[in-house]
């Protein structure tokens, strides 16, 4: 099946998978602390923002000013607040003040108005408001199913350890494709690493992790394949 492709904001990413991300997918992000999903999260819906797309940053942990900093530290997502409000919405969801169930957090994703990109930080905060392993299991798979009536969803998950790609719940087999952010420890010093695991629809090269640079000026993937 030949599926329409969502540009990622990294150019060498979109290479590697066939011009984007698969449309109507939900793509798991993982990664230990620090290692760039936020950015990377919000560097993905600004490219979907300057095209015009409707996109949602839900996130159940930092505050919205707290992300728009973020981006606005890196010059190329400086552009950040250009769309704000407008095309780009980031709602601040914390569970614990709203005393918001997983069930009911699901509930009111499946409401949103149709939505291009919408990323859900992170599936972690989820877990801690289920009641049972059994039912986030269920919820997730009903969050997942309502996000395909996007364009494009992304879930950030953060893993502890460089060899996890879920939070251990099986995350990873509920979506459509999964990406990781490592960081690897070279001689010289620790590389921040990009890796595909899964990606359906997609041809591309598994588990090869491609150098993730994150500087003052910008987020970007190298040509560097780290072997
Ligand atoms: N302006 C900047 N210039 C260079 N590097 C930066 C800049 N801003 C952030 N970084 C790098 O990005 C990292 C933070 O990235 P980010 O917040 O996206 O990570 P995360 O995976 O979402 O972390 P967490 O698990 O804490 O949510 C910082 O630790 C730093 O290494
Ligand atoms: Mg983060």
């Amino acid at each position: 099946m030949i599926k329409m492709r969502v540009t990622t904001g990294l150019k060498k990413l979109d290479r590697l998978l066939s011009g984007g991300l698969p449309e109507k997918s939900v793509v798991l992000l993982s990664g230990g602390p620090g290692t760039g999903k936020t950015l990377f999260a919000l560097n993905y819906l600004l490219e979907g923002a300057r095209n015009g797309e409707k996109c949602c940053y839900v996130s159940l942990s930092e505050y919205d000013n707290e992300l728009v900093k973020a981006a606005e530290s890196i010059k190329s997502m400086s552009d950040i607040k250009k769309y704000l409000g407008k095309n780009l919405v980031i709602e601040n969801i914390l569970m614990s003040a709203s005393n918001l169930s997983m069930g009911r957090f699901v509930d009111l994703i499946s409401k949103y108005p149709k939505l291009d990109r919408i990323v859900i930080d992170d599936v972690n905060k989820m877990l801690i408001f289920s009641d049972t392993e059994k039912s986030y299991r269920a919820y997730l798979a009903q969050l997942v199913s309502s996000l395909k009536s996007s364009k494009s969803a992304l879930l950030l998950c953060e893993t502890e350890g460089d060899e996890k790609i879920d939070s251990g719940n099986k995350e990873a087999y509920e979506c459509d494709g999964i990406m990781q952010i490592v960081f690897l420890d070279l001689e010289e010093k620790p590389m921040r690493s990009l890796i595909i695991h899964k990606m359906r629809y997609t041809s591309f090269d598994p588990k090869v992790p491609h150098e993730l640079k994150i500087s003052s000026k910008e987020m970007k993937l190298t040509e560097t394949k780290i072997i």
